[in-house]
This record gives C-alpha cells, structure tokens and sequence, in this order.
C-alpha cells in the first residue's frame, strides 16, 4: 500500500494519492506518431504516488523501486542522470511551472508493479501517475488532455524519447473492459467493449529493450523520409495516415526500398486498426485475432522492431488451441507480446508457452492474464 511506504519512509499521513496504469497495446504499433490510429488499453498494473506539501520549493522524491532518494527545488529542474528514475517526475513538474501552475515544496513516494522496459508503459504510468498526483495535491484544474500532452512532453522534451501519445493517452483515459480507440490525429477517441468470452494474455519474453531508443528513432526519421518521398512524388501528404495502400503501391517506384518498406508497415497497420475496431464492436474476435496476427509479421518484416524471442512466443502461443491471436507489443527490440486468447484455454496456454519458451531460450516467460483496468482520470 502507497499510504503505508509513505508513514514509513516520511512519517505521518500523505495528503494526495494518485494511481496511473501501464498498457498493453492490442493493435497499432507505430502507428501514433504517423498521426495514425491505436487500439490499446489500460491494464491492472499500475504506478502510485502518495505524498504531501511542505513549506518551501525543494521536493523529496523516493523511488520504493530503486530504493532511493532524491532531493531537487522547483527552481531549478534539470534531468539527472544519475537518478535517471527521477527524470518522469522532474519533467512533469518542469513543465506544470512553465505552464503557470506554481508548484510546492513536497515529500513524495512512488513505485508500483509495471516491469521496466517491458514494453507495457512504465514511463506513461510514472508520467501520469505524477501529474496526477500534483493536480490532487494542489487542486490544479487541468483537464486530462491537458495532462496527457503535459506527461508527452516531459517524455519527448525532458526525457529525450521522441514517442507518440498513445501510451500517456490510455494511461489517463483508459476504461475498465474496454479497449480505448483513439485517432492520434485530432485525439478523437472512444471506448470499445471487450467481449466475455476472450482472455488478453501477456507474455514477457524478458529480455530488456536494448535497441529500443536509438531504433525506435530511426522509425521515427525513416517514416518522415517516407512522407517526404510520397510528397515529391506529387501526393498531398503531412504523415503516413494520409496515405492508403493502393496509393502508396502505386508510387512504389518513387520509393527507395527501405522508406517503402517502412510506410508499407504503418499504411497497413492503421486500415488493421480500423478493421479491428468493426471486428471487435460485431463480436468478431476470431477476425480481431487474425488481424493481430498479421500485425505481428508486418512489424516482424517490414518494420523490422521483432526480435527472435518475440517471434518465437507468437508462433508457440498461435500453436494452441484458443489462440485467437498473438502479437509482439510496445516499440519492439523485447518486451512482451500480447495473445487473444478463449477465456477457457487462458491457463493451458500460459503452462504450454511456459514449458516450450524455457526449452527454446533457456528462463520461463512471465505470463499475465490481464484484467482491464481504468485510466488515472477515470469518473471524471
Ligand atoms: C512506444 C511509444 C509509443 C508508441 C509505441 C509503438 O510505446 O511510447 O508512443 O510509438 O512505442 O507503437
């Protein structure tokens, strides 16, 4: 409990509790920053803080995770690299003061359960989860859009991770059993049920995103180099979505081989996306799976962000029975997968993966049935 590593690491009661969930993205990867769509969703592992005010600007901040302390004063926010845990909270409280919310001193703890750089959001979570925290604690009026482009901003300004929206979006807005489709465009979005007979399983393939941060900004430069391209070969684009697959095909040769490769991912992944949604509102899991399946060799094949552990749970977990589905998740490079799964076949399949991983790899997966949890603005 939050409140109670508070009384032991500060003494006495906190004043504010907040709590902001990982994710697991069902289908849309690398899809967000291509002003694409994204069907994720909010899952029952989340970040807490608890803390109160005191007088002054300086900010204690304890990490229950790291087991560790540090101490900065509001007047002066720098990321430190030697408490690189502290960076999330830092950048979010940068960016409230340049906003013109004047910020407190305060004592802070914070930790939950989301692996780290498993690919399910841990750094969304600690994001949201503290501006969250500073709007309780003050009373600040910000609206969940405004925190959720606040908590995008610390990521890509303060952190230096040049990531899309979905995972801070879901984070804040996510909804208890639904998955949360959202157009990263003009932040549309909407809550699509989940259906009673289907199971998301997640598979942690335990190895760390080590690629992770300088790939995912070669993505990032490739599909901008695409969209460059497509416009000098005369098509009316600002980003990927622009793009549908007949008019891409149709300028292939416009194309070095790589960028088309690259847009062909992401120009494919956002019309999955938009069939998944159909196919989930008409209770069509079994097309729903098929498509995530799909996802997964396109992310494998053209996009390149698989990796040998990652493909080797997608092909033992579609080897049993009730598999709808399974996907990797997340930028890629490790981290887990997600599987659609009949909510009969959840605990053969986790044991069945379990055994057949450890023989491939050598270390068991950790396996979650996941129950769809609530984002940190949830009833309001
Ligand atoms: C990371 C980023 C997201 C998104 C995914 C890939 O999770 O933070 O913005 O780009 O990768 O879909």
């Amino acid at each position: 409990m939050i409140q109670k590593a508070f009384r032991e690491i500060f003494g006495g009661e906190p004043e504010a509790v907040s709590r902001a969930p990982g994710r697991v993205n069902l289908i849309g990867e690398h899809t967000d920053y291509n002003d694409g769509f994204v069907l994720p969703a909010a899952i029952d592992r989340a970040i807490k803080f608890a803390g109160r005010r005191r007088s002054g600007r300086a900010v204690t901040l304890h990490s229950l995770d790291f087991r560790d302390s540090v101490e900065f004063s509001l007047d002066d926010i720098q990321p430190d690299p030697a408490h690189s845990w502290s960076n999330y909270f830092r950048g979010v409280s940068k960016y409230l003061e340049e906003d013109g919310d004047t910020l407190r001193g305060a004592e802070v703890v914070f930790g939950g359960d989301v692996p780290r750089e498993a690919g399910l959001s841990s750094s969304a979570a600690v994001e949201i989860g503290a501006v969250a925290f500073w709007r309780k604690l003050l009373g600040l009026g910000l609206s969940a859009r405004d925190g959720i482009q606040l908590a995008r901003r610390a990521e890509n300004q303060f952190v230096g991770v040049p990531s899309g929206i979905m995972d801070q979006f879901v984070s804040a807005l996510g909804r208890r059993e639904h998955a949360l489709f959202l157009d990263c465009r003009d932040l549309s979005y909407r809550h699509v049920p989940l259906r009673n007979e289907i199971r998301i399983v997640v598979f942690n393939s335990g190895v760390k995103r080590a690629l992770a941060k300088s790939e995912y900004e070669v993505r990032v430069r490739q599909c901008r180099q695409a969209v460059a391209q497509l416009a000098r070969a005369g098509l009316a684009v600002q980003s990927l979505r622009d793009v549908d697959r007949a008019q891409l095909e149709a300028r292939a040769g416009q194309l070095d081989a790589l960028s088309l490769q690259r847009a062909r991912h992401v120009v494919s992944e956002n019309e999955r996306v938009l069939e998944a949604v159909r196919a989930l509102e008409r209770g069509d899991v079994a097309r729903l799976g098929a498509l995530m399946n799909e996802s997964h060799e396109s992310l494998r094949d053209d996009y390149e962000v698989s990796s040998k552990e990652l493909d080797i749970l997608v092909e033992l977990a579609r080897r049993q029975p009730g598999v709808l589905g399974a996907r990797m998740t997340g930028a890629g490079f490790g981290g887990c997968t997600v599987n659609l799964v009949r909510a009969d076949a959840t605990a053969s399949l986790s044991q069945s993966v379990q055994r057949e991983y450890k023989k491939a790899i050598g270390r068991e997966p950790e396996a979650y049935v996941l129950q769809v949890s609530d984002g940190a603005w949830a009833g309001e």
